[in-house]
């Protein structure tokens, strides 16, 4: 049996609820001071940034941002058009759900899915928010996912940042991508560095140091190559050429590759 750590004793003492309602209080205390460059528009025009922020999503902050444009923004712009539609995300990779809370708030007729190798995530899920826990490699999960949602209008890989896991992942989502629909790749410079090799001074490796990893299989090597994922990108970017594939565009930001699939975005 799992021994219980000190984390899981937290997890356990405190639910999403209770922190919740603890954010929330201090938000409305004004101690957390919305930054400047961030629109104070709430309600249906709040800005993603603002949303993002509030929710305490780590995409907007300096380590998801490059010359002054983070993750949010790159995000702002193409799912703005989106924002008031029936659409479907899901996103690999809860955590603590801080993102899942953001996209519910900013798409407010949106249903968004999460999935997760860490159960504890399941106790995230709220309305409007599904949660599915297991690896984003198990194929029959993914698929059994796409079905309950009908497929996608937007797929956001968060996860482990494992290059096998996010070809994989992309592999079986792909194609249940809604026509227009946006696939993002996230935190692209830790598919360039050998993972097992990120060590802390007390000489634990990734599946220690990054929340959730010690559930993937110990016998697995997770280490990246960038040899991997360039493969995938020049076969993506050669399909595009040839016109070939359902690839309308591929747009790389810092970090982030957004594809787009070919066809018109939703009504
Ligand atoms: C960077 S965190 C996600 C952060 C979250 N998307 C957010 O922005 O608030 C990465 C998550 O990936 C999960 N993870 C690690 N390996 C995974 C795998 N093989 N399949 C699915 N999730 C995995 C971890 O449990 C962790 O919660």
């Amino acid at each position: 049996m799992k021994k219980t750590n000190f984390t899981d004793t937290l997890r356990a003492m405190f639910p999403p609820v209770v922190k919740r309602w603890v954010r929330n209080i201090y938000l409305a205390t004004g101690l957390r001071k919305i930054p400047s460059g961030i629109s104070s528009s709430s309600g249906d025009t709040a800005s993603l940034q603002k949303i993002g922020f509030l929710h305490g999503t780590d995409k907007g902050n300096e380590d998801h941002s490059f010359r002054g444009v983070s993750n949010l923004d790159v995000y702002a712009r193409h799912f703005e058009p989106l924002r008031n539609k029936e659409i479907s995300l899901l996103e690999i990779g809860v955590l603590s759900g801080a993102s899942l809370r953001m996209w519910k708030e900013y798409f407010p007729h949106a249903r968004i899915f999460g999935l997760d190798i860490d159960q504890h995530c399941k106790r995230l899920e709220e309305d409007r928010i599904s949660i599915e826990i297991g690896s984003q490699t198990d194929t029959s999960l993914l698929e059994c996912v796409a079905q309950k949602a009908g497929g996608f209008d937007i797929v956001i890989d968060d996860g482990s940042h494992v290059n096998k896991h996010i070809l994989k992942s992309y592999e079986v989502l792909f194609k249940h991508l809604k026509p227009g629909g946006i696939y993002v790749i996230e935190d692209l410079a830790c598919s360039y560095r050998e993972l097992e090799k990120i060590v802390s001074d007390k000489g634990r490796g990734v599946r220690e140091l990054w929340p959730g990893m010690e559930y993937n299989d110990p016998k697995e090597d997770l280490n990246n190559s960038r040899k991997d994922l360039d493969v995938f990108f020049e076969r993506t970017i050669s399909d595009l050429d040839h016109k070939r594939g359902e690839i309308a565009s591929i747009e790389f930001w810092s970090g982030v590759c957004i594809i787009r699939k070919s066809g018109k975005l939703p009504a």
